[in-house]
């Protein structure tokens, strides 16, 4: 579905992405796993057209899309739900998922997909009216990614759903992102927050300083020796 070739990346003179390959198959959930400063969030920002790559090719379903702006990419079927949530404080939960669906004309459609995201995010539906910057740290995540999903993305790009939230509430969003996958739409996950993301992903990359060092099945990386010392607190 997405396949990232060998994409160099830079902000002036910082080499932030090396050589990223990375391959995602419909339905997946992948994981992309590492510390802070990485290339996480660059390498999502890369594969949505706001960074475009000096070398290397992107392709989502044949298509290549490197350096295409955000729109297309977004129409193509791409959504990301950037790190802090980055709600629209001064407009309401409604009005926050309105906007994700502006590149839509199917009125039917749209006001299935509110019925959807309301299903998935009941708190969402009982504080429709309220002002996005008077929800909690969660409810905004919930949020981020309901106006994610209204652009209906066959692709979701999550950048740390679960940074800054209370226990109960990350085991909630990872809940919540596992029910996304189940119905259709394929996940690329990036977190720091390892063990919870190994355990809903079916694969996972880790990225050093901008290099992916390591992949394969969850299951094989949860067991890594290396692994598990440096991501999952060695135990
Ligand atoms: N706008 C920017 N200008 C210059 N350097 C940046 C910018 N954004 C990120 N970087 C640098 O690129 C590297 C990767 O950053 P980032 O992708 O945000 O990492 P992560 O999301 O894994 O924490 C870091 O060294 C960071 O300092
Ligand atoms: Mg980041």
């Amino acid at each position: 579905m997405l396949k990232i070739n060998d994409i160099n990346v830079y902000y002036g003179n910082i080499h932030a992405l090396k050589g990223v390959s990375l391959n995602i198959n419909p339905g997946e959930i992948v994981t992309l796993i590492g510390a802070n400063g990485a290339g996480k969030s660059t390498l999502l920002k890369t594969i949505s057209g706001l960074l475009k790559p000096k070398t290397g090719e992107i392709l989502f379903e044949d298509e290549y899309v490197a350096g295409k702006v955000p729109q297309l990419i977004v129409k193509r079927g791409i959504s990301h739900v950037p790190e802090g949530r980055r709600v629209f404080a001064n407009m309401s939960v409604e009005e926050n998922l309105e906007l994700g669906a502006f590149l839509r004309k199917d009125k039917k459609g749209i006001r299935e997909d509110f019925e959807k995201i309301y299903g998935l995010f009941p708190r969402l539906l009982e504080r429709r009216k309220q002002l996005s910057g008077t929800l909690s740290g969660g409810e905004q995540q919930m949020l981020a990614m309901g106006r994610a999903l209204m652009a209906r993305p066959r692709l979701l790009l999550l950048d740390e759903p679960s940074m800054g939230l209370a226990p109960l509430l990350v085991k909630t969003i990872f809940r919540i992102i596992e029910e996304i996958n189940q119905t259709g739409t394929t996940i690329l996950l990036v977190e720091q927050n390892a063990n919870m993301a190994l355990s809903i992903a079916n694969r996972a990359y880790v990225i050093e300083t901008g290099k992916i060092v390591a992949s394969g099945t969850a299951e094989e990386l949860g067991q890594s020796d290396q692994i598990r010392k440096a991501y999952l607190g060695g135990h």
